[in-house]
């Protein structure tokens, strides 16, 4: 008899105005905090997701030296610091090409990197061919591949004369064995 009173009583408490506000609240909260969490691990996960798609592609011009640094004729090796360097990459914010000078005003530059697996090429002048160390990759003057591995040219920068500055256009390089 005690027992079904206390039992009534326990009934009454849980379907009381008071008891009945204080769980939809603890149910608001706890959705609340499901939210929240969902948020916080969805957040990055579609940033991640998204940010390729915003990035744009870095390119800035870039000063390698003064028109007379050039000798007409001759392919020289520079470097320069990449458009979009982040603050930790050290030596490797810097970027490497081939700069010859044709005539008064008309530079070409490639990039030193093999199209292949990306090795540095260096400039055989007596031979006028780039060569690869890494597999035997071999390019004509022009940039075209003339023997090896090699999918494709040279990479080519733009460069232009501003004020007595040669300057070149920075781009990422597209090398086939990292980037397809
Ligand atoms: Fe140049 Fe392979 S990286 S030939």
């Amino acid at each position: 008899m005690i027992y079904a009173m206390n039992e009534e009583t326990d009934n009454k408490e849980k379907n009381s105005p008071k008891e009945i506000s204080r769980r939809n609240f603890m149910m608001k909260l706890s959705l609340g905090f499901a939210a929240a969490s969902a948020a916080v691990v969805a957040i990055p996960v579609i940033s991640a997701l998204l940010a390729p798609l915003l990035e744009s592609s870095p390119e800035k011009w870039r000063k390698v030296g003064t028109v007379n640094d050039f000798a007409l004729g001759t392919t020289s090796l520079v470097t320069f610091i990449n458009a979009d360097p982040k603050p930790y990459a050290g030596v490797t914010a810097k970027s490497a090409a081939w700069l010859r000078r044709d005539d008064k005003n008309n530079f070409i530059a490639f990039a030193a990197n093999c199209t292949h697996l990306g090795c540095p090429v260096r400039w055989e002048a007596k031979a006028e061919l780039f060569m690869c160390p890494c597999h035997g990759g071999v390019y004509y003057k022009d940039g075209t591949v003339a023997a090896g591995p090699p999918p494709k040219p040279l990479t080519k920068y733009e460069v232009r004369v501003y004020k007595d500055e040669v300057q070149i256009k920075t781009k990422p390089i597209p090398i086939t064995g990292i980037t397809a």
